[in-house]
């Protein structure tokens, strides 16, 4: 196996364990604690875990495979989620859309040749009263339109 958890995050880990009554309720921290890390799920991170927590990998892939905010496959440095419910898609999401692939040159589900940029679609993100809206990593951005989105893009390439 090549995923091995950092020395922090087993420290972490042990910690976690004295407030939980189980070692596989440490289940979500600890998927996100390798997403975190290596920006990603492998299964080899899978493995570890069901380790560390005793818990089949099966179970573990279940639960990782239904929340959608875990990634299974790497993601570029930059993984925009646009959200694509009714809010949004009623106040511009396509366009949103459209424009983020125009920029990036890609579509939905792809990320860019040099690895910078991941764009998915999910569904709601829990503020549909600022839509439409997306995520990039922890960040939300709201509001958007199409100018707003060459802003957002514009103030990444400064930062990178
Ligand atoms: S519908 Fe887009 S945030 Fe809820």
């Amino acid at each position: 196996m090549s995923f091995v958890f950092s020395k922090e995050n087993l420290e972490r880990i042990e910690a976690l364990k004295s407030r939980y009554p189980s070692p596989k309720a440490l289940l979500l921290p600890c998927l996100w604690m390798a997403q975190y890390q290596e920006g990603y799920i492998s299964l080899d991170a899978i493995e570890v875990i069901g380790e560390v927590i005793d818990m089949p990998p099966m179970e573990l892939y279940r639960v990782a495979t239904f929340y959608t905010m875990f990634n299974l496959e790497p993601v570029g440095k930059y993984h925009i989620q646009l959200c694509k419910t009714l809010s949004c898609a009623l106040r511009g999401k396509a366009q949103i859309l459209a424009q983020l692939s125009n920029r990036l040159g890609i579509k939905p589900g792809e990320s860019s040749q040099d690895g910078k940029y991941t764009l998915s679609q999910v569904e709601c993100l829990g503020s549909c009263g600022t839509a439409p809206v997306m995520q990039i990593n922890d960040r939300y951005y709201e509001n958007l339109t199409p100018e707003k989105i060459d802003t957002i893009l514009e103030s990444l390439e400064e930062e990178s």
